[in-house]
């Protein structure tokens, strides 16, 4: 196989240019097209099967919130590659940060040696960290490492070997933050034993707000039947759960999670891998715009914290940090390009990216409030910023609709068990979430 064999002529003009401004969606093959249809063929022969690779999208170049396919059809971004590219495709002023990166050193090991970048993101998160105290962080390359990072710090502070996680999480799919996911069988099938000791509660039910679940489950039930408070480290929970459905809990059924830790000597680790770096309309989804909220012992980040460069971590307060040198480490983590694109990325996150979220993300739910109140299809809209799911009457009618609003040029994505979920990069504009409204209602009509 050649070279040219191995790279389809492109059917787009190479130097057609591509802003954030152009018009999307705009589809001007069948989807798949013919450059796509050929790249997936040969993808699907040698990839795992177990990627899920959910409709024929193969993204070429994005700006903003336009992403082009390898022949030249666009698309409006309401993934954001997995609420991943906070500061949306190509955004100048992370890729001038990572140009400079690049153009001085790609890598040096962080754990082993210091790099500039290294130290000011670290510095950063010490400053933007929802903890009152003095910080300190840890940074690895995806969320699962983080979760990883957090169970191993909180085992060793607390010398106590079990966990607690929710119902409906998602923590990751290695084996110490597969134990924690409780999301779909799927997942852990044929798996064997996940870490022994693990747990779980019912997460906040926005369908039955009075059921059983949280703080209240676990003192009544697991602290009661299977497990003493004083054997658990750490409870894992996300402040506004993610892959379970987009569901946001009242405050104080966090603070009444804060309360019972802080009751039982037990670490909260608030995993905020998908709902962080503003994505809620405030940095921390543990920390809202209406309330105080709540303070993290151990947060996780990852997924728009270089927005879409591979870099996650933990923050935790000083104290609790306290691990002998070498305890833990790793040779790709908090490499120096993707520290330089999460310095920018927090910065245009602080600066306007976290109010817009804000400001977009109310629109938007009002607007597909408006939507449910006409299209009895819709069960229930919920969400916080631009953190948005929309329920259907089952899973096949919400693929159904992510797959239909494919058609029309919307990227979307299922999560939970029927939920059709809305997480665009940041720089999403109130024109562009009226687009996506009318695609979702047309599709939904049809
Ligand atoms: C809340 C949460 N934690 C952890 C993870 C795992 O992250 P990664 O896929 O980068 O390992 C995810 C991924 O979706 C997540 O949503």
């Amino acid at each position: 196989m050649t070279i040219t064999d191995r790279v389809p002529t492109p059917a787009i003009d190479p130097a057609a240019e591509l802003t954030a401004d152009s018009p999307a969606p705009a589809l001007r093959t069948e989807l798949p097209g013919p450059i796509a249809a050929e790249i997936i063929a040969r993808d699907d022969a040698v990839t795992s099967p177990s990627l899920t690779r959910l409709y024929p999208l193969v993204a070429k170049r994005g700006r903003g919130l336009v992403i082009e396919d390898v022949d030249g059809n666009r698309f409006l971004d309401f993934n954001a590659g997995i609420a991943v590219v906070a500061a949306g495709h190509g955004h100048p002023e992370v890729n001038a940060a990572i140009h400079a990166q690049v153009d001085d050193i790609l890598h040096y090991c962080s754990s082993d040696f210091y790099l500039p970048s290294y130290a000011d993101l670290s510095v950063k998160l010490a400053e933007i960290a929802p903890m009152s105290g003095p910080t300190k962080s840890f940074l690895c390359n995806s969320g699962t490492e983080a979760v990883e990072a957090a169970l191993k710090l909180a085992r060793h502070r607390t010398g106590r070997p079990n966990v607690i996680a929710f119902l409906g999480g998602f923590h990751g799919r290695s084996l110490g933050s597969l134990s924690l996911t409780a999301s779909k069988v799927r997942q852990r099938a044929g798996f064997g034993i996940t870490v022994p000791g693990s747990f779980h509660a019912p997460y906040w039910d926005p369908y039955n707000p009075d059921a059983l679940t949280g703080a209240d489950y676990i003192e009544q039930v697991l602290f009661t039947k299977l497990t003493d408070a004083s054997d658990v480290a750490a409870i894992f929970v996300e402040a506004v759960q993610g892959e379970g459905g987009y569901i946001v809990p009242p405050a104080e059924w966090l603070t009444e999670l804060r309360e019972l830790c802080d009751r039982h000597g037990i670490v909260l680790v608030v995993d905020e891998v998908q709902s962080g770096i503003g994505r809620t309309g405030t940095m921390w989804a543990c920390r809202p715009a209406d309330g105080p909220g709540i303070e993290p012992d151990i947060m996780c980040i990852g997924k728009g914290l270089a927005s879409g460069l591979p870099l996650a971590g933990i923050i935790a307060k000083a104290e609790l940090m306290d691990w002998e040198p070498g305890g833990h480490g790793s040779t790709f983590g908090g490499n120096p390009v993707a520290c330089a694109a999460a310095v920018a990325t927090i910065d245009l996150v602080e600066r306007e990216l976290a109010d817009n979220a804000r400001t977009v993300g109310a629109h938007l739910l009002a607007a597909l409030e408006s939507l449910a109140a006409e299209q009895p299809k819709i069960t229930q809209v919920r969400g916080r910023g631009l953190m948005i799911g929309i329920d259907l009457p089952d899973h096949d009618a919400a693929e159904a609709l992510q797959e239909a609003a494919f058609r029309r040029g919307l990227l979307t994505l299922t999560c939970g068990e029927r939920t059709l979920r809305l997480a665009p990069p940041l720089v999403v504009t109130i024109d562009q979430a009226d687009t996506a409204v009318a695609i979702i209602r047309d599709a939904l009509n049809d």
